[in-house]
């Protein structure tokens, strides 16, 4: 087990629920990079304030949104070394510890937010979460929790067809399978940290990227994005990860009441996913900054046509089990 700050103190055994008080709780540090007022950050924050409730103070969740205390580049880092105790990254980003995460990215795999959620209570799904590859990190998988589907976007030509991609750079945010998805569409990408995609995309170190409507509407990625195409090509969804040492030190008692809090914001999240999303939607029309075409089914048939090498690629990786367990959800 690697070295954990925790919530223990050295050489001393867990402590009991009233050894926190409110005016000294036990402090979980939360960090995530998305934008306060993005999906994400609104549900974290409904976290800390029904822990804060459940718990009459005694727990307090600090939540650290926008990268200000990791990114990706470290945040994952972080938690197995117990400097932060919880995150929720895009689940992606876990291809570090387990390759099979990149089924978010499979390329058209999920039909509509309902499937994505039937994934979310299925068995494949709670295999994925309590695997050994998380607990072999001292990591543990809490929860999911939905965002929405990815639309892609650049700042040189309206996205239509498969000819459209040829000679663009994109920004992806993990793994080998969004490598694969760009390069079968003719395009390049580089691997860039959520929290220095706006700048790549002013300074046209990349032409385009791919984002729910929610993350492209709070991280302002209109301001430096001329086309959008609504593709719907892939998902965009996050884990509630812990780290377990620390988790497991937390007091009985207060770990059920931050257990339940974490049941109800991931209701929330739930809720409120395809709302907020529906809403960016609107936001980002109204910017009048961003040309936004509206794909027909025919077109986004044909980008789903011309994908399919990813899956010739990748099947094996992800395994057969969770991507037809997937697929028999919808
Ligand atoms: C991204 O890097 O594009 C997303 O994972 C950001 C997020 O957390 O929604």
């Amino acid at each position: 087990v690697l070295a954990a700050c925790g919530g223990k103190e050295e050489g001393s055994d867990a402590k009991s629920a009233d050894e926190y008080t409110a005016d000294k709780p036990l402090i979980i540090k939360f960090s995530h990079v998305t934008a306060i007022d993005s999906v994400k950050g609104k549900a974290a924050d409904k976290f800390a304030e029904l822990v804060k409730e459940k718990t009459e103070g005694k727990v307090k969740v600090e939540v650290y949104p926008s990268s200000q205390l990791y990114g990706d580049n470290d945040e994952l880092d972080a938690l197995v070394s117990g400097n932060v105790h919880m995150i929720a990254p895009s689940v992606t980003k876990m291809v570090k510890i387990d390759p099979r995460w990149q089924y978010v990215d499979m390329p058209f795999l999920f039909e509509n937010d309902e499937h994505v959620q039937a994934f979310f209570n299925s068995d494949v799904a709670k295999d994925l979460m309590n695997s050994d590859q998380l607990s072999a990190n001292d990591i543990k998988g809490l929860a999911f929790w939905p965002n929405g589907f990815k639309h892609f976007s650049n700042n040189k030509n309206p996205l239509v067809t498969v000819e459209d991609f040829k000679g663009l750079k994109f920004r992806a945010q993990a793994g080998q399978v969004l490598e694969a998805q760009f390069k079968t569409l003719g395009a390049g990408s580089a691997t860039i940290a959520f929290g220095e995609t706006y700048a790549a995309l002013q300074q046209g170190t990349v032409d385009g990227a791919e984002n729910p409507y929610n993350n492209f509407d709070t991280m302002k990625f209109y301001e430096v994005q001329k086309y959008l195409s609504t593709s719907a090509h892939g998902r965009l969804d996050y884990g509630i990860f812990v780290n377990k040492t620390f988790w497991d030190s937390i007091p009985a008692d207060l770990l059920t009441q931050v257990e339940e809090a974490l049941t109800e914001a991931t209701t929330f999240a739930q809720e409120l996913a395809a709302d907020e999303n529906a809403k960016s939607l609107e936001n980002v029309k109204a910017s009048g900054v961003v040309e936004v075409y509206e794909m027909s089914q025919e077109e986004r048939d044909a980008l789903k046509e011309a994908l399919q090498p990813v899956y010739e690629e990748f099947s094996e990786t992800i395994t057969p089990e969770l991507i037809e367990g997937i697929e028999a959800l919808k």
